[in-house]
């Protein structure tokens, strides 16, 4: 397999906060080639939006991120103290790197028109004179789906819709012509038709341009429909990364395992989701277990509590992080095949 798009290795967030410090992320790791669709999934509060933002860069200076090896297609982007260079994540954000916020909303500018911020990005990211960024600006309100362009040029966040505002942010993200999109929770927050045509333009984009695409989501069954690949996330580690096509019966983590069992075939899955037994720990403490889903496992032993199990191969693609993995050919779930 050749060299990934972007490689992620010992990928640790902390933020100090009044009440002490939050031990968010703990060693992240994981690696995206170029073209694929992996789904990063878990319970709210897993740690999904910060591990993008982590990637991006994008976190304040109250969040520290460590990481043993954080690679971008050539590009080395951690300082000498394993720290995100944040030169180097600059470099690539919106020219390498697109992103779709979570609040699609407030993640545009208040004050200025949607055709002015794709002109910016446009100049910016591609370097194109006024005039052309103009006609390509005005394309990309088209390819997203906008009606009527030159209108759609001159409006302000506040006279769009939601599904509206979210294919700006689209437009956005892809307008520099990145080559991974970031997208959290894109559709959350639209009635069901928007959602599959939001997630049908941004595959139908991908797939046109070979954009490598992380999709972030609660929902794991929406994640297996639209992703290749899944990496399932619990209190800030990621347990296990495995093909879609295996998740029916091959899911090998305990919580991977009870994640399915409470995602029913066509369910509002927030709720289903919160279905899960047991709560995530509180990150704030400073005696979390090495697993931290020890304390919501059956199957959990001195050792899970000690001692992290390291990533290991089950399959080809497929990794766990558990000492006592579920095996192969026990189906567990319900889900759609
Ligand atoms: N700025 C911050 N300061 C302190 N803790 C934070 C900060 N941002 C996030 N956290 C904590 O990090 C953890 C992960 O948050 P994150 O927003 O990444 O979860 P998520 O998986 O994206 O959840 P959701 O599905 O609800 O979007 C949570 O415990 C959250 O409280
Ligand atoms: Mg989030």
């Amino acid at each position: 397999m050749s060299a990934p798009l972007l490689d992620v290795d010992g990928l640790t967030l902390a933020f100090d906060t009044p009440s002490g410090v939050v031990h968010v992320l703990d060693k992240v790791a994981f690696t995206l080639q170029a073209g694929e669709t992996l789904g990063l999934v878990g319970e709210s509060g897993s740690g999904k939006s910060v591990t993008a933002l982590a990637l991006a860069g994008l976190l304040d200076a109250r969040g520290r991120v460590q990481a043993r090896r954080l690679r971008f297609q050539d590009h080395d982007l951690l300082d000498g103290h394993g720290a995100p260079d944040a030169a180097a994540w600059q470099a690539l954000r919106g020219r390498r790197i697109g992103f779709v916020f979570q609040s699609p909303r407030r993640a545009l500018h208040p004050l200025r028109t949607v055709g002015d911020q794709l002109q910016q990005v446009l100049r910016v990211h591609r370097g194109l004179k006024p005039a052309v960024a103009r006609q390509e600006a005005l394309a990309w309100i088209d390819r997203v789906g906008l009606d009527d362009p030159a209108r759609r040029f001159n409006a302000h966040a506040h006279e769009l819709s939601g599904g509206q505002c979210q294919r700006v942010m689209i437009a956005l993200a892809l307008a520099g012509e990145p080559d991974l999109l970031i997208a959290d929770e894109p559709t959350t927050g639209l009635d069901v038709s928007t959602q599959a045509r939001v997630l049908d333009l941004i595959a139908g984009l991908a797939a046109e341009r070979h954009l490598a695409t992380i999709l972030i989501t609660h929902d794991l069954a929406l994640a297996a429909q639209r992703c290749a690949r899944i990496a399932v996330m619990h209190a800030g580690q990621l347990v296990e990364t495995l093909p879609s096509a295996r998740l029916r019966d091959g899911a090998a983590h305990p919580y991977t395992r009870q994640l399915l069992r409470a995602t029913p075939q066509s369910a509002p899955t927030l709720a289903a989701l919160r279905s899960v037994d047991g709560t995530l720990p509180d990150l704030t403490r400073d005696d979390l277990p090495a697993c931290r889903f020890a304390e919501r496992c059956e199957k959990a032993d001195a050792r899970c509590r000690r001692q992290a199990a390291p990533f290991t191969p089950v399959e080809s693609r497929h990794t766990v992080a558990c000492w006592h993995p579920v095996h192969a050919g026990q189906p567990s779930l319900a889900l759609a095949a």
